[in-house]
């Protein structure tokens, strides 16, 4: 099915949804906005648990009740679809069924609509030759659809070479980029080497942290570009390449140009078709499935299988992300290896994922009894993780103490309140 999953909503129901077969689907409120996205195993699982659940009392209006759900999500999803007001043209549809070939192929998951822009861009820029600026933080994927390009490109054949400008020293890059002729400086080999140029030929050299290319070099890389030809470090003759360029960045290019330390002349080289990919937290749509994915990932590389209780998926969907994909990947494969039993809890996820509140220290402003202190902070934090999380089964996990504890602790400050302390 090309079209992308149509979002759970009080007009369109959960059980309708699962009926048509999509791994993940969008969860709207009234308004249509996004409330966020559900895994299709587990919404199953729900349903199954809820429908056990009726089938333990089954009289007589139950089970009339339960052999019509059963019955519902076909005919329903059928009559959604056969009622599907706007269907989309044929080339929409096409385009649609490309990117996501395209993009199961690539192991890249995304359900943002921002995300699909950009794919349908790549899928039109990867048939020309055109130079692309990808911009973006970083861990966002840049690199990811630098290959994406290439792999859809008519090089798809010829090698992708990648040279990251920013961890090469810079007496080093020129010869890393262009390579050297025979004994062109003391302790280069007899020789020579080729450089990335010449390795890139007849495919795609892409050039990340672009921004970090020295001033000096950036003249002798404009140049090779415009001409695709360039000279060994030593050497005199130049040499032509057929290489398609591709460069990435994490900084404000156009900034760099105003302050100087980027050359005007290059940036507009480079910057023929822009790409700018979205932060994770501007396509919080996206963390559940990536989540989902590296889940999966890890389970066949570490042979566990591990899963997160809702409560720390909360704190994920919340983390503002600054490290992007990147840091979810690292911090879902860390608490594989780490987290012990099979379940996934907020205790275990790393401290910075916690709202401000938990993760403050604790100010100490002044002198008073321990005992008086401990029970202050005791019934600060038993209230936050009520507010937080509405009741106290979830507030005790937060707090990693037994639900009992909760209540009882609350039943104590009640009584405290009463009698006046
Ligand atoms: N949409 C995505 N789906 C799956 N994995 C992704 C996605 N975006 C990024 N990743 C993964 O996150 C990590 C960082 O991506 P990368 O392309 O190196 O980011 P950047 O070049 O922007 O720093 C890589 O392991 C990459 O495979
Ligand atoms: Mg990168």
């Amino acid at each position: 099915m090309s079209r992308l999953a149509p979002a759970v909503s009080k007009n369109f129901p959960a059980r309708k949804a699962l009926a048509l077969n999509f791994p993940l689907l969008p969860v709207v409120n009234s308004k249509k906005q996004l409330l966020g996205v559900v895994i299709r195993e587990d919404l199953e699982r729900v349903l199954r648990q809820q429908t056990s659940q009726r089938e333990v009392q089954p009289d007589a209006a139950g089970k009339a009740e339960n052999q019509s759900d059963a019955a519902a999500p076909t005919n329903k999803a059928a009559d959604f679809l056969a009622a599907e007001p706007d269907k989309p043209s044929e080339d929409a549809d096409e385009q649609a069924r490309e990117r996501t070939l395209l993009l199961r192929r690539a192991g890249l998951i995304t359900y943002s609509q921002k995300m699909m822009g950009l794919i349908d861009l790549i899928l039109r820029v990867s048939r020309v030759d055109s130079t692309v600026l990808i911009s973006g933080e970083s861990g966002v994927g840049k690199e990811l659809l630098a290959k994406l390009i290439h792999d859809q490109s008519s090089r798809s054949l010829g090698p992708f070479v990648k040279i990251n400008c920013g961890a090469i020293p810079e007496n080093l890059l020129e010869s890393e980029l262009f390579g050297y002729e025979g004994g062109a400086f003391t302790g280069a080999s007899r020789q020579g080497k080729l450089g990335m140029f010449e390795l890139a030929h007849g495919g795609t050299l892409f050039l990340d942290e672009i921004g970090e290319l020295p001033l000096g070099l950036q003249v002798k890389l404009l140049r090779a570009i415009q001409e695709q030809e360039f000279v060994r470090v030593g050497g005199v003759k130049a040499k032509k390449v057929d290489v398609r360029f591709i460069a990435a960045t994490n900084r404000e290019l156009e900034k760099m140009v105003e302050s100087g330390k980027f050359r005007e002349d290059l940036y507009f080289r480079l910057n023929v078709i822009p790409l700018l990919v979205p932060p994770l937290r501007e396509r919080k749509e996206d963390i559940l499935p990536l989540i989902h994915h590296f889940q999966a990932k890890f389970t066949q590389k570490f042979k566990v299988s591990k899963t997160f209780a809702p409560e720390a998926l909360r704190l994920f969907l919340n983390y503002p992300w600054p490290g992007n994909v990147r840091e979810l990947e690292n911090i879902v494969e860390r608490l594989f290896v780490v987290s012990p039993g099979e379940i996934i809890y907020c205790r275990h996820v790393p401290e910075k994922l916690l709202p401000g509140v938990q993760r403050q220290c604790v100010k100490v402003t002044g002198v008073m009894p321990l005992k008086e202190a401990v029970d202050e902070l005791q019934r600060l934090l038993i209230e936050e993780a009520l507010a937080m999380y509405g009741n106290t089964y979830k507030a005790a996990e937060a707090l990693g103490v037994e639900q009992s504890t909760i209540t009882r602790k609350l039943a104590k400050l009640k009584e405290k309140r009463k009698s006046g302390h």
